[in-house]
């Protein structure tokens, strides 16, 4: 749903922030502003602030900053949407019905009933394994020791033998064929209408907000295909669902346990480890990975202990950092799912794995070594040498050292030798480092660059940002350094925008309203209006002074910029006289 900017700003404008945040976090005014200690990160000192005249709040430590409406995201797990409606209800605010357009109001119709059908078949599916005809069904969960209580948890059921009895429940319920035909639940072919399942126990697959989106059915005995799943439909979308999400994401641990299948979930669930989750039996997706950084900032990877189950773990590996995941991998051998861990070693054994989990890197270093013949000299020394290849790529030196220190132990290779290769590998990649080698190097960097937003700021951001600030403060000012500074003299695109909109007195939380598709451009604006504040008894003779040295400071890199482009003479000349001339600047 998409609610129009006026709304918005309606909604924003009815919640304080100082209120909102100080539900959450224990806030202290110091100055103009409020400090706390940051939700978004794990910190002693308070270097989270909230801003009440602008309405916006940004923690210098990890970087994250936005309105309320943002806040309330980010803090909350929520979609945009979702914390516009959240806000609004809290302020008693009634959204108005969005009006849709014919087209969006069909597609809306045929979801609503697709959630109907799947619904309707989860209540039939349930009652057939609890009736005579389900026994096969019941007596398949009981041997794989699934309690009561975690059936219906789960709402799981059973197909039963007959070829059409859900198409006639479900036609009975008023469902036609049309629409049962894009449930993909019921087969129409020449031979007949049959349904799709047929004499399985039947897994509904939920959504984040525990709607029945599509059915996995398995097999009672061997057979193929073990798992039968409900086909792509308007409401399925495999790769952008996680089975047990809707549990997990209501369990308030920091991390999540990624697994495989099914009846891992389940298992896992029943044992107490409610973060569980599985990507649907596909290769784990980007759109997922984005959902689980939504819940949490770590997963624990159980992919089966097999060569399959290794290789999916070296691939879910980079795309869970690439969002900002930290992955560790948990110790399923010898068994081959956390299924079978469990009911062979039960749950303490299980929780023992998980706080030993391997961080991801050392992992990956251990089951290189299948690769190699290390019984043999000349493996030993290609395997040592691939080792501190990847070591090398670790470009954070206390980082470096730490692998490196942990690599020679576990793997019992020589320290010091160990590290003159790694080191000696690391100048030869700087060498060979210029920006063309760096793309190349990003792509197949396992441990990825140090993070962005600890890079330090340029002199000419921090006055940018100081620049920014301080307009917002005081617009006032605005007309005279408008006579200096152009939106242009400012280092990038997205500070140009900004600073464009602030000389029109657009309020903050309005300017990032127009970053919001973007993370990244919206945390670096959110950061912008926090350049020091001003206090409030800050001396207006000194503040000047102060602002002069910023106009000056950006305006003379923007000329030096100009000035080295230049070929003509006389705008040359008339460059230079600009650049004399911001020495006698006065405010
Ligand atoms: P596995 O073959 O590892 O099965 O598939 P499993 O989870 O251990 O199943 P059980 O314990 O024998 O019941 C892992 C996951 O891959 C998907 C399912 O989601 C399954 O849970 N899968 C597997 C399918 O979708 N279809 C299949 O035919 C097989
Ligand atoms: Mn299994």
């Amino acid at each position: 749903m998409f609610y129009p900017e006026e709304i918005v700003q309606e909604v924003r404008s009815r919640a304080d922030i100082v209120d909102v945040i100080g539900q959450y976090v224990n806030l202290k005014k110091k100055g103009a502003n409020y400090f706390g200690l940051c939700p978004f990160h794990g910190e002693k000192t308070a270097s989270f602030s909230v801003n009440p005249r602008m309405q916006i709040f940004h923690c210098f430590g990890c970087g994250k900053g936005g309105d309320v409406i943002k806040f309330t995201m980010e803090y909350e797990n929520l979609t945009f949407p979702e914390a516009v409606r959240k806000i609004a209800e809290e302020t008693g605010y009634k959204l108005p019905e969005m009006a849709q357009t014919a087209e969006q109001k069909k597609e809306s119709d045929i979801r609503t009933r697709l959630l109907e059908i799947n619904r309707t078949a989860a209540v039939y599916f349930f009652n057939a394994l609890r009736a005579p005809q389900g026994q096969t069904g019941m007596n398949y969960f009981k041997k794989r020791e699934l309690m009561d209580e975690t059936l219906r948890i789960w709402g799981l059921g059973y197909a039963d033998q007959t070829r059409d009895g859900l198409y006639q429940y479900l036609k009975s319920s008023g469902f036609d064929d049309d629409i049962l035909h894009e449930s993909g639940l019921i087969t129409f072919s020449e031979k007949g209408v049959y349904d799709k399942f047929f004499n399985r126990v039947m897994f509904p697959i939920m959504d984040a907000n525990n709607r029945v989106i599509g059915f996995g059915g398995r097999v009672l005995g061997d057979g193929e295909p073990k798992y039968l799943n409900s086909p792509e439909t308007k409401l399925f979308d495999k790769s952008r669902n996680l089975f047990g999400l809707c549990y997990a994401k209501k369990s308030r641990k920091k991390s999540f346990i990624l697994c495989e299948g099914y009846m891992d979930v389940i298992q896992l669930h029943q044992a107490g480890f409610t973060n569980a989750v599985a990507s649907l039996g596909t290769a784990l997706t980007e759109q997922q990975c984005r959902l689980i950084k939504r819940y949490v900032n770590e997963v624990l990877l159980t992919y089966d202990s097999d060569g399959a189950g290794i290789n999916a773990a070296k691939r879910a590996m980079p795309m869970l950092k690439a969002v900002g995941i930290n992955t560790k991998v948990i110790n399923m051998k010898p068994y081959k799912d956390p299924d079978e861990f469990i009911k062979a070693m039960g749950l303490e054994a299980f929780q023992e794995h998980i706080d030993n989990a391997r961080n991801s890197f050392l992992w990956l270093i251990d089951v290189m070594k299948m690769d190699y013949d290390l019984s043999d000299p000349a493996g030993m020394t290609q395997y040592t040498n691939d080792v501190a290849e990847k070591l090398s790529e670790i470009t954070e030196p206390i980082e470096r050292e730490n692998y490196i220190k942990a690599v020679a132990r576990e793997q019992m290779i020589d320290y010091d030798s160990l590290r003159k290769l790694v080191n000696h590998m690391g100048d030869l990649r700087e060498r060979k480092q210029s920006p063309l080698n760096e793309k190349i190097y990003k792509h197949t960097d396992f441990i990825s660059k140090a993070d962005k937003k600890t890079k330090k700021e340029t002199a000419l951001q921090k006055s940018e940002k100081q620049l920014v600030t301080w307009l917002q403060e005081k617009p006032e000012l605005i007309p005279s350094v408008r006579n200096y500074i152009l939106p242009e003299d400012l280092s990038d695109e997205t500070m140009q925008k900004v600073i464009s909109m602030v000389y029109q007195q657009t309020p903050a939380n309005e300017i990032l309203d127009t970053f919001r598709d973007s993370d990244d451009e919206y945390e670096k604006v959110a950061a912008m209006f926090n350049g020091n504040l001003l206090s409030d008894d800050s001396d207006e003779y000194e503040f000047k002074r102060g602002l002069e040295d910023i106009i000056r400071n950006i305006k003379m890199t923007s000329l030096n910029t100009k000035i080295e482009n230049e070929t003509d003479p006389h705008r040359l000349t008339d460059l230079f006289k600009q650049q004399s001339d911001l020495m006698n600047l006065k405010l």
